[in-house]
């Protein structure tokens, strides 16, 4: 049995955004509607030891919430026995600096976004007689404990924001390694799933990946490529940031279309975008086509 936990469904800066003053931010504040808090979900086989997707500037707070996550045993327990990372982005990596305390656990990324960590002395506080540091093959899939299977793959994506080189090309030094996709199942029953928080581009690879999966997380940071700029609360594009639109001929619902995917559901999604809103016109046209927009809490077992 695979459990999974939506601990955040926003992206970067979370909804409400601290600096936002939009309509949808403002909702958010008085509650009409629905915060998120930073990108990451939990994963576990039996209900008790859990390995996190990400760890999100906001996982205090997230830990708080679930109760999934708090200490049972003695003085000193966590059920999270370890973290994968899928990038090395601030939403991503900033709540590593939550799980200090000398508490054991394994972290789980590739050479690249192992080096931007080593590369920041801050996160050194994850001592190395307490966190245990892996490095992700692509492509090679590995048992974290004993029932839960995971493979990291490449995905197409962008180098951080904090390391982005502009004397190096368009691609600004991105390289393999950077972004990855993680396959997640239940060794036991095969029962498995996708998170992909994060995808610049529907490659050929990537579809015959996910053709006819059970359950895909994947990016939804924008429903439309200009939509920052339009709402005057940002310069950059969505392709600019790495990332694929949910709307328009090359978006993420025209790309799973024809791939049969039996349940779609989109995380990491930006404060500007208004399918976090239950009752926008784009949310109700995501909705007709087949997808679901993962909320804080959100539970799935395969
Ligand atoms: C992204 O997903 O594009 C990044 O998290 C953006 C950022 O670093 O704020
Ligand atoms: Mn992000």
């Amino acid at each position: 049995m695979l459990h999974i936990l939506v601990l955040g469904a926003a992206a970067g800066g979370g909804f409400p955004q601290w600096n936002s003053n939009s309509a949808a931010c403002r909702r958010a504040r008085v509650g009409t509607a629905r915060q998120a808090t930073q990108s990451s979900v939990a994963v576990s086989c039996d209900g008790a030891t859990w390995y996190l997707l990400n760890a999100s500037p906001d996982l205090r707070q997230q830990i708080n919430e679930r109760p999934q996550l708090h200490p049972r045993f003695g003085r000193r327990h966590s059920p999270i026995a370890g973290v994968v990372l899928t990038n090395a982005d601030v939403d991503h990596v900033a709540g590593l600096l939550c799980l200090r305390e000398s508490h054991p656990f394994s972290l789980y990324a590739t050479t690249r976004v192992h080096a931007a960590l080593r590369a920041n002395p801050i996160f050194g506080v994850l001592s190395p007689a307490c966190v245990t540091r892996h490095e992700l093959a692509p492509g090679e899939p590995f048992r974290p404990v004993t029932g839960l299977e995971i493979e990291a793959f490449a995905v197409p994506g962008k180098v951080p924001l904090y390391l982005e080189d502009p004397q190096a090309g368009p691609g600004l030094g991105t390289a393999d390694g950077d972004t990855i996709g993680l396959r997640i199942a239940d060794a036991a029953s095969g029962r498995h799933f996708f998170y992909i928080p994060g995808c610049a581009a529907m490659t050929d690879a990537l579809a015959d990946r996910l053709y006819g999966a059970p359950l895909v997380f994947f990016d939804g940071t924008l429903y439309r490529d200009d939509e920052m700029i339009r709402a005057g609360e940002g310069a950059k594009t969505g392709r600019r940031m790495g990332h694929m639109s949910m709307s328009g001929p090359d978006g993420v619902v025209a790309a799973f279309a024809p791939l049969g995917v039996r349940r779609r559901i989109f995380i990491h999604i930006n404060n500007t975008n208004p399918t976090l809103l239950d009752d926008t016109p784009e949310r109700r046209e995501i909705e007709a086509a087949g997808w679901e927009i993962a909320y804080d809490g959100m539970e799935a077992i395969l």
